[in-house]
């Protein structure tokens, strides 16, 4: 962006050299061998740090967007705020409770129509719906990037309004659809959630997410750089990076919002082996699209314009008309003869309506 205003201060820099120079030799000033060079010298001197604060400048800018997309994200200050008097718990257990939810964005359309739903501490839950059903903003009140309109949100039996915001947000891991990385080393892009992280805690985090085999290979290892200017990384690079960058401040809870969804079938086998031993004594809320990151799960909630539809095991769902069932078998989850039998009974039914 200051390239050009550089390129003209250059030329400038000639001008001064010709013009005043050739002032201050002509009034005998400035001797005209080794003086002018001395003087073209400074001239040279001063516009290369020109330049440097130019490119400096634009790195700046870049970090400064980068920022401010990630406070977006961990901020969202001007939702919520922080409550006269914060709780801040000795311990979390990591229970979830969301009674009577209704939220809606600025536009008046309902997206959470009367959810209601309880997670005891450690369980699994997966999130199933179609594409803007709101499973993403369902997750997004547990850290208040927004509140809901009516009905609350409880961590541990306290409405996350009454929670320290800080607190609240280093309690509850998020893996977001689409992971940022910052322009900066692996390890500061780990550590992001805590600054104070020493280099054993990333690397146990990395180990978690099975993200360090990955790390060790790169060039300067966790020093490597990220970004515009450093190394891309792949998309199951990338979730492994968020995932070990959630586990950092060892939440109770971990949000994932469908980390596989843009990853090919093979390496989503690894990041759900991976995803096995990150989630070990936390209460994980997923959202996915594909069953089999759902399938392990202890209960599934089927989501449908906003509402709960279905709730169950794997199993429990398979065995009942709906949505999940549906689901599963355009991806194959049931044996054949279960499908023919299915649709024989629908034909069935539809001739006898
Ligand atoms: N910040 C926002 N402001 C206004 N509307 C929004 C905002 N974020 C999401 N929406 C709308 O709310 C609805 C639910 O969005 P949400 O992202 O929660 O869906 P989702 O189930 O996560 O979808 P996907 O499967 O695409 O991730 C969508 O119609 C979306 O367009
Ligand atoms: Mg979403």
């Amino acid at each position: 962006r200051f390239g050009p205003t550089v390129q003209f201060l250059t030329q400038v820099n000639l001008v001064i050299l010709l013009l005043y120079g050739g002032h201050l030799v002509s009034t005998d000033q400035l001797p005209l061998g080794t003086g002018l060079i001395v003087f073209a010298g400074l001239l040279q001197q001063f516009s290369n740090q020109v330049a440097n604060l130019s490119s400096l400048a634009g790195t700046i800018q870049q970090s400064l967007t980068g920022a401010r997309r990630v406070l977006e994200v961990l901020d969202a200050e001007e939702e919520v705020a922080q409550p006269a008097k914060p709780w801040i718990p000795t311990s979390v257990t990591g229970k979830v409770e969301i009674q009577g939810v209704w939220f809606e964005y600025d536009n008046g359309t309902p997206i959470l129509r009367d959810i209601t739903l309880t997670i005891e501490p450690g369980q699994r839950v997966g999130f199933l719906g179609g594409v803007g059903e709101g499973k993403s903003t369902l997750l997004s009140l547990l850290p208040r990037f927004y509140d809901p309109q009516c009905g609350v949100v409880k961590i541990d039996g306290v409405d996350v309004r009454q929670w320290d915001l800080t607190t609240l947000r280093r309690s509850v891991g998020l893996v977001l659809q689409e992971p940022l990385l910052l322009s900066n080393t692996i390890a500061a892009n780990i550590a992001f959630g805590n600054p104070n992280a020493t280099a054993d805690q990333i690397r146990e985090v990395a180990r978690m997410a099975a993200a360090d085999a990955f790390i060790e290979q790169t060039v300067d290892g966790y020093e490597t750089m990220l970004g515009q200017f450093g190394m891309s990384l792949s998309g199951g690079q990338r979730q492994r990076l968020a995932l070990a960058r959630a586990l950092i401040t060892n939440p109770p809870i971990l949000l994932l919002d469908d980390p596989v969804s843009a990853i090919d079938p093979e390496t989503e086998h690894e990041i759900l082996a991976a995803l096995k031993t990150a989630i070990q004594g936390r209460t994980t809320l997923i959202v996915a699209s594909r069953l089999s990151s759902l399938r392990q799960c202890d209960k599934i909630v089927v989501l449908n314009a906003g509402e709960i539809v279905q709730q169950g095991t794997h199993d429990e769902l398979l065995g009942q008309p709906g949505i999940y069932r549906d689901v599963a078998i355009v991806q194959g989850f049931l044996p054949q003869e279960s499908v023919d039998s299915i649709q024989e009974s629908e034909r069935l039914g539809g001739a006898r309506r």
